[in-house]
């Protein structure tokens, strides 16, 4: 849909989350968006980041890249978040960012746009789910609209999470994302940039 804003807002250490937000805006874009990819800030200490080489590598990577705000957020019709999952939960730095949105909350600067999640674990059952429940929490304290994929497409069937997009990095955290994956992250951006769209 022509003219949405899609916000697109990330964490990631090793690069699986950043591999699926590259992913979601060249969709969001083919969709008609005007998209804004952008990841929050790294708050680890530099000791706990240098002690995993793959860690290191993806910040030097992409310690220049543009950096979310909160005006970000505000400037969307739609907004995905995506974040690791940690102990099944939220990282903190996505957490961190959300948590510097008061301001914006308190003018109701973040209700009615179209919301949605995506997340990986390294197993299965890692909490992708709870992950992507608990980042939900706070859409409905914005006002905003959970724009949960659901089984709107026989392709959600293949990837099996209707809560978002997620995908498992496996045991040794570098299981690339497939077909699969990748389907269902155009099908997520195709559907919140409509939905954004029918809501602005
Ligand atoms: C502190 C910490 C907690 C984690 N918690 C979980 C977890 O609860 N379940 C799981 O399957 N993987 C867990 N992982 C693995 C990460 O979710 C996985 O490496 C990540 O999804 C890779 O994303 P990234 O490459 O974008 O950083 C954890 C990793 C760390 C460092």
């Amino acid at each position: 849909m022509a003219d949405v804003k899609l916000a697109i807002i990330y964490y990631s250490s090793t690069g699986t989350v950043h591999a699926m937000a590259k992913r979601l805006s060249e969709a969001g874009e083919k969709a008609g968006a005007e998209v804004r990819l952008r990841q929050v800030a790294e708050l680890a200490p530099e000791a706990a980041i240098g002690a995993n080489p793959v860690w290191k590598q993806h910040f030097d990577k992409t310690k220049n890249e543009p950096k979310a705000t909160a005006d970000d957020v505000v400037w969307a019709d739609a907004v995905l978040f995506g974040t690791p999952t940690r102990y099944g939960n939220l990282a903190s730095q996505l957490k961190q960012f959300i948590d510097t949105l008061g301001p914006q909350w308190g003018q109701g600067l973040l209700a009615n746009k179209a919301y949605a999640g995506f997340t990986s674990t390294m197993t299965e059952h890692g909490g992708q789910e709870s992950t992507l429940l608990a980042l939900y929490n706070t859409i409905y304290h914005f006002g905003g609209i959970v724009v949960a994929p659901g089984y709107t497409d026989p392709l959600k069937f293949a990837d099996g999470n209707p809560y978002g997009v997620s995908h498992v990095t496996g045991g040794n955290n570098d299981a690339p994302l497939g077909d699969v994956q990748y389907a269902a992250l155009d099908h997520l951006a195709s559907r919140i940039v409509t939905i954004g769209g029918k809501l602005r």
